[in-house]
């Protein structure tokens, strides 16, 4: 009898919780694919890399792709600002909206790509006769703590964007041929400038914030396209934007592509005696480099997995090499020490010339 009360109750709870979570709304982390503690980072992550593949342009076939793409862009709209993913936290989907607010719902596709209606490949055929505007190419310079991490920056665009105003021009113009009869049997063919009246524009500076990844293990050189974000056109398309990756010297190490090198500078006395160093990695994770033997000057040490991840494979993870330079004591052992020395190291004199080629 008790059992049985304790089994509906559970049941009872069980059920409130269910519509709970039924009234909370959709679950934006779900449809993230991420935990409840993704970082900022995580989320634009991966809301790029499931936008382009739930892109409709993409899905053609499938009648519910329409309805995950604006799920997804929902879901990054909420968790992508620290007050609505807040609220979400809290609350759910429901707390946003009784938080109210606009309502206008801002696709973020075009801050990761471009404009939006040209993705899908309609615009590299190339022989379509709509006039373009230029392409802007800018380089991008990164830091090689981006690479090794990977980051996301944005840019602010002042974009011209197109706007309708008062009046018209001419567009659309062409030469035609135009035949006038002159008299009997007398013609005169006349090239002539036709246009068409188009409703006037004028462009208006719009910003607008570009999400640019800057993904681990990315080449120098490497270029990500924002489509239509170039020049515009008045009469046709704008160009793109391209953004070329740039990645900065280091200070401290050297990239060759998924390895790293850097140098260490030891003492004489630790060459001999054996050491144990740490020194921090390109996320802040120390490397220890230990050793009980004798360590000789231009000893390379390979720490295998701290290089970096590869671009398109990041769980294929490069070698950091360190070369080792030894610092030697400046100035002059007296008789006494120079015996001691020779006692200890008990080394044949040796001279040899070679080419080291
Ligand atoms: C290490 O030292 C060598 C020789 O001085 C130098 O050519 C190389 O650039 C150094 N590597 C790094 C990563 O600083
Ligand atoms: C790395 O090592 C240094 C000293 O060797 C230490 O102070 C630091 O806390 C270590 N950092 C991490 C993240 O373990």
């Amino acid at each position: 009898m008790k059992i049985h009360s304790i089994t509906c109750l559970l049941i009872l709870f069980l059920l409130i919780y269910i519509a709970d979570v039924i009234s909370a709304g959709r679950d934006f982390y779900k449809i993230l694919n991420l935990p409840r503690t993704a970082t900022l980072n995580q989320i634009k992550k991966s809301y790029r890399k499931l936008a382009k593949e739930l892109h409709p342009d993409k899905n053609n076939n499938d009648p519910k792709a329409q309805e995950r793409f604006q799920d997804l862009g929902a879901a990054y709209e909420a968790l992508s600002d620290s007050d609505k993913r807040k609220i979400y936290d809290k609350h759910g989907e429901d707390g946003l909206k009784r938080q109210g607010g606009d309502d206008s719902f801002h696709d973020p596709f075009s801050s990761f790509f471009g404009d939006f209606f040209h993705f899908g490949g309609s615009r590299d055929d190339g022989h379509n006769q709509v006039p373009r505007g230029g392409d802007l190419v800018v380089d991008l310079y990164v830091t090689l703590e981006e690479v090794y991490n990977g980051n996301f920056i944005e840019v602010v665009r002042a974009k011209p964007v197109a706007k309708q105003t008062a009046g018209s021009r001419k567009c659309n113009c062409r030469m035609e041929m135009r035949t006038t009869q002159m008299g009997p049997g007398r013609f005169q063919m006349m090239q002539e400038q036709v246009c068409d009246e188009c409703p006037n524009i004028k462009f208006v500076t719009e910003e607008m914030v570009l999400e640019i990844e800057v993904e681990a293990g990315v080449a120098d050189g490497y270029q990500i396209p924002f489509i239509a974000e170039g020049e515009p056109h008045i009469e046709g398309e704008p160009g793109d934007l391209k953004f070329i990756i740039r990645i900065q010297k280091h200070s401290r190490f050297e990239r060759k592509n998924n390895d790293l090198y850097t140098n260490l500078t030891i003492t004489l006395q630790d060459a001999l005696n054996g050491f144990d160093v740490s020194f921090p990695h390109l996320d802040g994770h120390n490397v220890t480099i230990k050793r009980e033997k004798i360590t000789w000057p231009g000893a390379r040490i390979k720490k295998k997995g701290e290089g970096i991840p590869q671009h398109d494979q990041n769980n294929i993870v490069g070698d950091l090499y360190v070369t080792i330079d030894v610092d030697f004591p400046k100035g002059e052992f007296n008789d006494e020490q120079r015996e001691a020395i020779k006692t200890l190291l008990h080394q044949e004199s040796k001279n040899q010339l070679y080419n080291g080629l």
